[in-house]
């Protein structure tokens, strides 16, 4: 099988720097790109690293060049400041992520949403993951991976409140969720990266979208 390349948006994050870890250390890909804003401080012989304004993708053309790319990208109300900074994270990179390698050729595109995503939802995160869901539909891939995973677990370096609370009880009302609710079950990041990783190399076509309990089965 020829050997691929990979590009990475997000690989400084809970799941992104899982996910590094795998695309440099599985045989999969000969190289890697890592697109940054700051310098990650790994060195590895596959990996290529691009420092870039995330404001200003489309200067960045050039570096936008794989055959698979994974979006690890996001952050929270409170990193952002504002919804609007927010929805630039969550929504205008990814995006803009997506178009610049789907014109540079890439036929894969694998993406972090959340759970409940939907464009008509009511809460305006589960909005926003939504409206990124529709919107990177319209690009064109050959191939789009949507992961939708519940609370990530994880050794988080900043403190998250909200996170942490529910990372303490959601294991304590695991045995609950069974049958059908077992998609709210926390998972842990780890898991989430090594799902993408697979379904990056299942050779599946069009759209496919990943509940978190599919997640943690194709990790398995
Ligand atoms: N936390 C949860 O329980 C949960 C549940 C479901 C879905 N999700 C989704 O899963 C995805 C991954 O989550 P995570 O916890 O792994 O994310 P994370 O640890 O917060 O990492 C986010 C990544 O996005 C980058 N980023 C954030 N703001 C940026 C900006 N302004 N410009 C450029 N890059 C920026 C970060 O880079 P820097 O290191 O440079 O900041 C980092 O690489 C996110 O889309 C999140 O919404 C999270």
């Amino acid at each position: 099988m020829k050997e691929k390349s990979a590009l990475i948006v997000g690989a400084s994050g809970l799941v992104g720097s899982e996910l590094l870890q795998i695309l440099l250390n599985e045989g999969a890909y000969r190289k890697i790109t890592a697109i940054v804003r700051k310098p990650l401080g790994i060195q590895h012989p596959k990996l290529e690293e691009k420092t870039v304004d995330f404001n200003h993708l489309d200067h960045y053309s050039e570096y936008f060049i794989a055959d698979d790319v994974f979006c690890c990208l996001g952050t929270t109300i409170k990193k952002a400041g504002t919804k609007e900074e927010m929805t630039k994270v969550d929504v205008g990179y990814p995006l803009a992520a997506a178009k610049l390698s789907f014109e540079n050729g890439a036929s894969k595109f694998l993406v972090i949403s959340s759970m409940g995503a939907d464009p008509d939802a009511l809460v305006a995160y589960s909005r926003m993951k939504g409206m990124l869901e529709q919107e990177l539909s319209k690009v064109g891939f050959q191939s789009l991976h949507i992961f939708r995973p519940s609370l990530l677990l994880g050794n988080r370096k900043e403190f998250r409140a909200g996170e942490s609370a529910a990372g303490f009880l959601f294991p304590l009302l695991s045995f609950l969720l069974v049958g059908p609710l077992k998609k709210y079950k926390a998972i842990q990041a780890a898991t989430v990266a090594l799902a993408m990783y697979r379904a990056a190399q299942s050779g599946k076509k069009g759209k496919t979208i990943y509940l978190s309990d599919e997640i943690q089965d194709i990790a398995q």
